[in-house]
Formats: C-alpha cells, structure tokens, sequence
C-alpha cells in the first residue's frame, strides 16, 4: 500500500481546522436541541470519524445509531445514481429528533434517499449535518442544516473518507493528486 505522501496534492483542511469547526457544531446543535435529546445517525463508513468527534462536543443526552448505504463501489468515482440500504437501523425514529451525520455531500443522492426513507418512519424532526459540501456537484436538492465547509470539487480523501478503501484514519482532508496516483497503480 502506499504512503499517502506519494499522491498527496495539498492538506485542503488541517487536523486543527477540523476539530475547531467540529467543536463548533457540536456547540451549535446542543444549543439548537436544548431539553432535546437527539438520535444521531451516522451514514456508515465515511461519516465515522466525524461522528465520535462531533458527539464529544454534544452536550445534551443523546443516542447514536448506524446505518449503511452503498452508492460508491471501489475503484469508482462517481455515484451511479442508485442507493441501496446495506445497514437498516436497529432502533425506532418515531417520535425522535434525528440527526442524520455524513462526512460528505456530493451529488446528494445518499442523503436524498435515506430522508426520504426515514421520513416515512415519521420521526418528530429530522435534519442532516455534513462536514462537507460539494456544492457544484449537487444533483439533487437537499437541505443541509450543519455544513463544517463548503469543498470545491476535488478528490478528497482522509477523515473518514476513502481512496478504494483506505487512508480513511488521517486525522486531515486531503486532496489527492489523481495523475501521481493512477501513475503508480499503472501495471507494467
Ligand atoms: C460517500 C459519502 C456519502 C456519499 C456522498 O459514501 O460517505 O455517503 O458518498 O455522495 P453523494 O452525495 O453523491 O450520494 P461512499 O458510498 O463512498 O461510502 P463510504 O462512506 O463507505 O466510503
């Protein structure tokens, strides 16, 4: 596997950025949720790392759940427009304040189709809170209540998010340059 260093473009958000931010929301939401006690639900596996973050500075009660979604398959860089559950929850959201986490707005189709199914499930509220945004890629229309940073449109990977899988535990977003990358994955 290679060093991260061999195809790392530019640290486009530092470690410290991103836990000042983090601590922020978590400030924002506990103020918003007062005498609330929320359901975060993190989209499984991006939205990990932010998670465990953002919930150390919740100060409210809250519970968390998880669940997953495929859009992405390895090796490929663009949703196909499908989304598929793979995870359910093991909980009710009737009833509950839901915070859906994701480490990442895109296309926004993941999101659009997990709102849509917990809707049905009628939850007392429910919003999304993404560390990032990709606003010029969106296909379709979410509303995203906690943004951390708007990101323009790069490859970006560590915190949570992958290249086919891994460098998801860097403690930085990073941008990866796409042409030292696939140079050094060329077959002979
Ligand atoms: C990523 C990310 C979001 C989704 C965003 O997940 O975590 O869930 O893509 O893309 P969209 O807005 O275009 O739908 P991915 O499928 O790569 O899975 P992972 O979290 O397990 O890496």
């Amino acid at each position: 596997m290679l060093d991260y260093h061999d195809f790392l473009g530019e640290v486009l958000i530092s470690e410290d950025d991103l836990q000042t931010r983090i601590a922020e929301l978590g400030a924002e939401i506990s103020r918003d949720y007062q005498g609330k006690n929320p359901l975060l639900i993190c989209i499984l596996r991006g939205g990990v790392m932010f998670l465990t973050d953002l919930m150390r500075h919740i100060s409210l009660p809250h519970a968390i759940e998880f669940m997953a979604v495929s859009s992405y398959g390895v090796g490929e860089r663009e949703t196909t427009g499908q989304v598929r559950i793979t995870l359910d929850l093991n909980t009710s959201v009737g009833d509950r304040d839901v915070i859906l986490v994701e480490d990442i707005v895109d296309s926004g189709r993941t999101i659009a189709s997990v709102l849509d199914l917990l809707s049905t499930r009628k939850p007392r509220s429910l919003c999304v809170c993404a560390l990032l945004d990709k606003v010029e890629r969106r296909e379709v229309e979410i509303p995203v209540r906690y943004v951390g940073f708007q990101i323009p449109n790069k490859f970006v990977f560590g915190y949570g998010l992958d290249i086919d899988d891994y460098y998801r535990n860097l403690p930085f977003i990073g941008v990866v340059d796409l042409n030292k990358y696939e140079a050094l994955h060329k077959k002979p």
